[in-house]
């Protein structure tokens, strides 16, 4: 079975074919050298360049896997949660191909595809705990199977990229600064106490990371020679320059070190928490853009091998959004025999996305 992906959930627009489970060939367009000027996603701005994009992505993927556009028997579009109008662009893409090729259509919950994209490169083993830390999310799902997810805790506020953007920017770094933040924290060794763990002393499942946030704020406010002086820096960070520290550098990358550790900690002690919880996980699944990063992967394969899991961690290009992972999420729903119609709508961030599939 030849699925299509399509992904244009936020900045990223891709389309990507699968075959039988295999992954064959994808074309992705990144905007955001676009929204680094603004220093965020500008919502209009994202669904015209992928109205700019798909047909020309579309077109280099099919040449890419030597197949024809009729030769697509199912195409998977991520529905959301995302921004409604960039959702969209991909939804009526995706209608307007299975109305030319009679191919099926299948909607793909964004955030279920990011958990389930370490299938592209190993066999994932079920249940699993399943921890997606992106730019608008973090949630703890129990996964019983590819298409049975629930929900066991997310974020009451700011999301962990968010925390990660929000603090690079207050240091004048480019946008989306998570990896920075991890560059500049290479082979130091964090200040524990400088920063709290935020919302851990309870006994739910549940994140907040605006207050870290805050407290690197404060920090800032009175130490403000940290921050790099202005967005100079930061434009040649973005044409590929090297992060050149300042006078300040060492104290720079403490903070970043002690940044990174707090968001990493807050993190395991959640998931460990809910391994105590669920009965017969057997794999740890860690997924979304700060999946990527080195602290977060050594804590979380350090929790999964401590105990007995298996830790799936997508290699850093399929933790953020591209759309091998939609082709590969809709190929299990579609190989658990579920479909949708050309109703299907699309969900934008804040409403949940419904398991409104049927048997096909
Ligand atoms: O999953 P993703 O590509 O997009 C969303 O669906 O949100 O995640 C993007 C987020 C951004 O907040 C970005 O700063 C963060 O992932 N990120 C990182 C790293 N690489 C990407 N955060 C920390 N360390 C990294 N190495
Ligand atoms: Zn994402």
């Amino acid at each position: 079975m030849l699925v299509l992906g399509v992904e244009t959930s936020c900045d990223e627009t891709g389309v990507a074919l699968v075959r039988d489970g295999r992954f064959l060939a994808e074309a992705l367009a990144s905007q955001t050298d676009i929204h680094a000027v603004f220093g965020g996603v500008v919502p209009e701005i994202a669904s015209r360049e992928h109205q700019r994009m798909l047909p020309i992505l579309f077109r280099e993927v099919l040449a890419k896997a030597d197949v024809a556009a009729a030769d697509i028997d199912a195409v998977a579009v991520a529905r959301g949660p995302g921004l409604l109008g960039s959702l969209l662009v991909g939804m009526s893409f995706a209608k307007g191909l299975c109305l030319a090729t009679g191919a099926a259509i299948i909607g793909v919950d964004h955030l279920h595809a990011h958990l389930l994209a370490p299938g592209l490169e190993a066999e994932l083993r079920f249940p699993a705990l399943g921890l997606l830390v992106s730019g608008g999310h973090t949630h703890i799902y129990r996964m019983q199977s590819p298409t049975e997810f629930t929900l066991l805790g997310r974020t009451l506020d700011d999301a962990a990229g968010e925390a990660f953007d929000k603090v690079a920017k207050l240091l004048n770094l480019p946008y989306p600064g998570g990896r920075y933040l991890d560059d500049l924290s290479q082979g130091v060794e964090p200040d524990t106490a400088m920063f709290p763990l935020a919302y851990v002393h309870n006994d739910n499942l549940d994140f907040s990371f605006s207050g870290l946030k805050t407290a690197v704020a404060e920090r800032l406010a009175k130490r403000p020679h940290l921050a790099y002086p202005a967005m100079h820096e930061a434009d040649s960070l973005a044409a590929g320059g090297a992060l050149a520290l300042s006078a300040h550098g060492e104290e720079l990358a403490l903070l970043a070190a002690s940044f990174n550790w707090a968001v990493a900690e807050t993190l395991r002690i959640k998931v460990e928490r809910a391994l105590d919880r669920e009965s017969g996980v057997v794999a740890l699944v860690v997924a979304g853009g700060v999946a990527a990063n080195s602290h977060v992967r050594a804590t979380m394969t350090q929790v999964a091998v401590s105990r007995g899991l298996a830790a799936c961690l997508p290699r850093p290009a399929l933790c953020t959004d591209n759309a091998a992972m939609i082709a590969h999420a809709g190929s299990l729903a579609c190989a658990a025999g579920y479909r949708h119609g050309l109703d299907l709508e699309s969900i934008p961030r804040g409403r949940a996305v419904p398991r409104d599939w049927v048997r096909a």
